[in-house]
């Protein structure tokens, strides 16, 4: 597949707009929950970007996306929500971080932000040292270029404050490339194992999407402590401890042997074998539930 990189570092490909949409689908599933619990509690949302990029992002339209990465993304269903969040943004690439500030400006988004320069790893640290008391609801967001660049540990260290309890993580895995490092040598920096990567952030609950591309199969791994969370049929996510997302994972994890549950766009299952295809569409009826539960 035809991959690009943009004049300040962003990796994209033919895949992007498959992550691009499923990933305002899910801020705007996350922002109209979050508000219903938001309007009792009075609680600080809190959105972590550790890959954030310049935000917007013209060469994305190649591929015949919008323009804009998922920084802007997220705070426009935010602000939508009259959500005003606090916002981390990190990125490794300054110019990024330049023009992210500008957009966010120009395009009059409201929230609270601060940007950290550097390897994300480092800004974590740093982030969860200075959060303040309150209970957090939010998101995090972890989208690295090809490779397997999660930083798991960091992340389950700041999982485990309990002001982070009710943040929620998402990831965008370029499985193939995580199984492809596992094992290889050469790789100069903290290898994980598509396991780890997929559970070892420390959450109760993880759902993983039909992956895009037959190859690389780049996937969604949502993850949230919340025990009700439905599966999000729209974009094709599915708890893993259901039919649908375990037949997912076999395939991700062994594709020869295991095909993919037979998934249409619309999120409707074909009746194959011993899977059990009632699955529920998901809205924020249940949302209420959440701010009790967690
Ligand atoms: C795939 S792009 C992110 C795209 C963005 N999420 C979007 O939706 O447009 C990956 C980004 O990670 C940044 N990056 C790579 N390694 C990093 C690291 N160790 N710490 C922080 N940022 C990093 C790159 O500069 C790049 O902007």
């Amino acid at each position: 597949m035809p991959k690009d990189i943009t004049r300040t570092g962003q990796q994209y490909s033919a895949s992007t707009p498959y992550k691009l949409r499923g990933f305002r689908y899910l801020m705007g599933y996350h922002s109209r929950v979050c508000r219903l619990i938001l309007n009792k509690t009075n609680q600080p949302y809190i959105y972590i970007d550790l890959n954030c990029g310049a935000g917007y992002q013209p060469e994305y339209r190649k591929f015949g996306d919008e323009a804009l990465g998922s920084p802007i993304i997220a705070l426009q269903e935010l602000n939508r929500q009259d959500i005003e969040p606090v916002c981390h943004f990190c990125d490794a690439n300054e110019e990024s971080l330049e023009t992210l500030k500008r957009t966010v400006e120009e395009l009059k988004l409201k929230c609270k932000a601060r940007y950290w320069l550097g390897d994300n790893k480092d800004s974590l640290l740093e982030i969860s040292q200075d959060l303040t008391n309150s209970q957090f609801q939010g998101l995090m967001y972890s989208d690295p270029n090809g490779k397997q660049d999660f930083p798991i540990r960091e992340i389950k260290a700041v999982f485990q404050l309990p002001k982070m309890r009710k943040v929620d993580l998402l990831m965008n895995v370029a499985t193939t490339y995580v199984k492809r490092w596992e094992t290889n040598p050469k790789a100069n920096w903290k290898v994980y194992s598509l396991e780890e990567v997929i559970a070892g952030h420390g959450k109760e609950k993880i759902f993983v999407r039909n992956p895009e591309n037959p190859s690389l199969k780049w996937t969604f791994i949502y993850a949230t402590n919340w025990a009700k969370q439905k599966d999000l049929t729209k974009i094709q996510l599915y708890s893993v401890d259901g039919d649908v997302g375990k037949g997912i994972l076999d395939h991700l994890f062994n594709p020869r042997s295991n095909p993919l549950p037979g998934i249409h766009e619309d999120g409707s299952v074909s009746i194959q074998g011993r899977l059990n295809f009632d699955i529920p569409d998901s809205d924020v009826s249940n949302s209420e539930e959440r701010e009790t539960e967690l």
